[in-house]
């Protein structure tokens, strides 16, 4: 017989259309994961309803990042995709999980440091890394792939582990990170990593014009002024950015190109800008398609709210008696 294979937990948050650093830098990976992984992949709704936001344009985004995340490859009948606020199970765990959470655990975490000083401090911000626990707990997740960001949230969920089974007795597996090669995607400025709220970005399911518009704006070698200057490909993202998505004997090429002042920048652009929008094609196409049919992702969306909602209920059977709650027997 065949071992279970690991299983895998890993959330996003629904931040509307994915774009190509979100791809290149988790979606790709999750992707792959689905052949070694029971894999669970969940849109944190309710986690983004802890920063400002339109309720009416919810949907859209949760829907647009489906969409997106079917399109790259993902396949629903290979790994449980589904959204986080259909499973009502994990705001009970969080709750539950609250109840042994340090508080200054809590206030040292950066990233409420940041949002708390940016959006006021309210006790969403602060309980956010108690949900994210929440998440990877409920499944008993051994990996969670994660860039390195996430790494006190996940130190904290595996001490939050550690003292549920202390106090309850031994149940949760200490999920361990999973950091695949992160690939660091700068954005079009050649500075920032690629996110949306930098506007950097270049959308995975941007058309090919609009594809070629954004590269035209990146920021190359700063030291190549004029054309017959040599530069420096590796100082400059949109090489990078070709190592990414040209063919290997391409890439070879234009670096030789650029350090001898045989391509200018705007044609170097233009080689990548139609190497995007041929490899993104399918991509976009898949999108298209499932535009089309937007219930065949509600479907989708709905059975892995089903079948998470079957391995949540399991956990938190156990979990409330253990714990002294639930239906007396
Ligand atoms: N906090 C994560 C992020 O912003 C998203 C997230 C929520 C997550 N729950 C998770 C990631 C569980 C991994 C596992 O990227
Ligand atoms: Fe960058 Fe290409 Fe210009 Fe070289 S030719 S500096 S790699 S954009």
């Amino acid at each position: 017989m065949s071992q279970r294979k690991p299983r895998i937990l890993s959330g996003i948050q629904p931040s509307g259309s994915l774009h190509l650093g979100n791809y290149l830098g988790a979606v790709q990976n999750w992707v792959r994961l689905v052949d070694d992984y029971d894999c669970f992949y969940c849109v944190v709704d309710l986690h983004a309803v802890t920063q400002p936001y339109e309720p009416a344009e919810l949907p859209e985004r949760v829907f647009d990042l489906a969409v997106g995340l079917l399109a790259s490859g993902l396949d629903p009948d290979r790994c449980t995709l589904f959204v986080q606020s259909a499973v009502p199970q994990h705001a009970e765990l969080q709750w539950l999980l609250n109840v042994i959470t340090p508080l200054g655990e809590l206030e040292r975490m950066t990233q409420f440091k940041d949002k708390a000083e940016r959006q006021g401090q309210l006790a969403g911000l602060l309980n956010y890394p108690v949900l994210q626990a929440a998440d990877i707990l409920l499944y008993r997740a051994d990996r969670v792939p994660v860039g390195v960001d996430q790494q006190q949230h996940l130190e904290l969920t595996r001490e939050l582990a550690r003292r549920w089974n202390y106090r309850f007795g031994e149940y949760f597996p200490e999920p361990q990170p999973l950091f695949t090669k992160a690939k660091k995607i700068l954005g079009l400025d050649g500075v920032a990593k690629m996110s949306k709220s930098m506007d950097n970005v270049i959308p995975l399911l941007a058309e090919p014009d609009e594809i070629r518009a954004r590269v035209r704006t990146a920021v190359t070698d700063p030291a190549r002024v004029r054309k017959d200057d040599p530069g420096n490909p590796h100082v400059c993202n949109v090489f990078a950015l070709h190592g990414f998505m040209s063919p290997a004997a391409e890439r070879d090429e234009i670096e030789i190109l650029c350090q001898t002042a045989g391509i200018g920048c705007v044609a170097c652009k233009g080689r990548l800008a139609d190497n995007l929008a041929s490899e993104l094609a399918p991509i976009r196409e898949r999108a298209a398609e499932l535009r089309a049919h937007p219930e065949r992702v509600r479907e989708i969306l709905d059975d892995g709210a089903a079948t998470a909602r079957r391995v949540a209920e399991e956990t938190m059977t156990e979990v409330r008696a253990r714990m002294g709650l639930g239906r007396l027997s």
